[in-house]
């Protein structure tokens, strides 16, 4: 492993003290990658919060950065979504979908992703005495949700989740991520053009209805955003959250307490599992100077999220999960600035609604191995665990 790995890797639960040690001396690292644009980490809070707060100076796409078309990421290869858009197409994109995630629309969901997660939480039990709680609850709900809220027809669920399963299988690289991207677009497209014939209630439908002169490929760059953006992040946090809550009984009875208690413990662990460990990456426009140091133009920038929010000048024992603490309240789990998460309100949702309701329906649940034995994701944008076996 070299230092060009760290931002995609942790241990257990924490980024790897080489990433505190960065943050400490050598806050803006030029990393070691042998193709492509010269790439910097970003790993202090300040600094991480100056660079995605910027887009005049900092651009998401990075379909005109000649480097990488020197190792063969292209234009068409960009997926058109909101992640790797700037203004004025991102502003005009990002319009078209915030309607549908204000806490008005989002509301009419709740009842769905109760029902989602009771019908998961009936699976489990029936799998029971013991099962992995990855495979029956970390996995479906979140995928489900995001049938929901696109509108993806029930006869079209199969397919659609095997789908979503092939486009995150994908090693920590961040070029290679990028080449990834494509090639789930294909299948996307095809998805809108049958609910243009016959448009949904969901998120698709609504959009074709509202704006018929949207064509099937941007389209399909916004769904594939919605469903990378949507589907493993909430996994891991399902996943990794309820793994602290079963290590954790005052957390554990905290979260089956009132709303308030478990809303704060919540926005808590996303913050302490910072599970999206680097933001999009970013390209820089013109030479600049960031955090003291010197950056050009062409240049590419990763965000350490994980490593910010865990950034010492911010907050104490920032190692430790305390609910309620000021900083739960200005963590960049979502990212921060014009790009920060579209999909936060519903992530929010689904954990406030999931957590208590599997801890209600399973009071004795606990772990059926030791924490020793979980397999942690080794490198990866989107931290994880792979299996979290429990029995109840
Ligand atoms: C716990 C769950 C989630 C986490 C931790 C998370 C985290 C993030 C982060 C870190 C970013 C990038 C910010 C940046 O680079 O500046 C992002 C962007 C995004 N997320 Fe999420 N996300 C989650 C759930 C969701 C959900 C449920 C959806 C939609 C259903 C969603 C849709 C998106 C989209 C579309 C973007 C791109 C926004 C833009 O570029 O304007 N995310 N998310």
């Amino acid at each position: 492993m070299t230092e060009a790995t760290l931002p995609f890797q942790r241990t257990g639960f924490d980024p790897v003290a080489a990433i505190g040690e960065l943050r400490a001396e050598r806050p803006i690292v030029r990393l070691d990658v042998p193709i492509g644009p010269a790439t910097w980490l970003v790993t202090r809070y300040d600094d991480v919060r100056a660079v995605l707060g910027d887009t005049e100076r900092f651009s998401n796409d990075f379909s005109n950065v000649t480097e990488l078309a020197d190792v063969g990421i292209s234009v068409e290869m960009n997926p058109g979504g909101l992640g790797f858009t700037d203004p004025p197409d991102h502003t005009r994109l990002r319009r078209l979908l915030t309607p549908e995630f204000t806490m008005r629309r989002l509301k009419r969901l709740v009842p769905r992703i109760e029902a989602i997660v009771a019908e998961c939480l009936d699976d489990l039990e029936r799998r029971g005495p013991g099962a992995d709680l990855v495979e029956t609850f970390a996995v479906p709900i979140p995928a489900l949700v995001v049938c929901e809220l696109l509108g993806v027809k029930y006869a079209d669920r199969v397919d659609f989740l095997r789908q979503a399963e092939d486009r995150f299988d994908v090693s920590g690289d961040i070029l290679n991520s990028i080449g990834a991207i494509g090639q789930s677009l294909d299948y996307l497209e095809d998805l809108v053009a049958r609910e243009r014939r016959d448009p949904g209630d969901g998120l698709l439908g609504a959009l074709l209805r509202e704006h018929p002169e949207i064509d099937d490929r941007e389209l399909a760059g916004i769904a594939d955003g919605v469903l990378t953006g949507g589907h493993d992040t909430s996994t891991s946090m399902l996943a990794l959250g309820s793994l602290h809550l079963l290590m954790n009984p005052a957390d554990r009875d905290a979260m089956v307490g009132d709303d308030v208690r478990a809303g704060a413990l919540v926005e808590e662990l996303l913050r302490y599992m910072t599970v999206v460990q680097v933001a999009f990456p970013r390209f820089v426009r013109e030479d600049l100077t960031v955090g003291g140091q010197s950056l050009s133009k062409g240049d590419m920038v990763i965000c350490s999220l994980s490593s910010a929010n865990r950034d010492e000048h911010i907050g104490a024992d920032l190692g430790q999960v305390v609910a309620g603490r000021a900083t739960s309240s200005s963590h960049m789990a979502f990212g921060y600035g014009i790009h920060r998460c579209v999909g936060a309100e519903l992530a929010r949702m689904e954990l406030r609604i999931a957590y208590p309701a599997l801890l209600r329906r399973f009071p004795g649940l606990r772990m059926a191995v030791p924490f020793e034995d979980l397999r942690f994701r080794e490198l990866s944008i989107v931290y994880g665990v792979e299996r979290l076996p429990v029995e109840w």
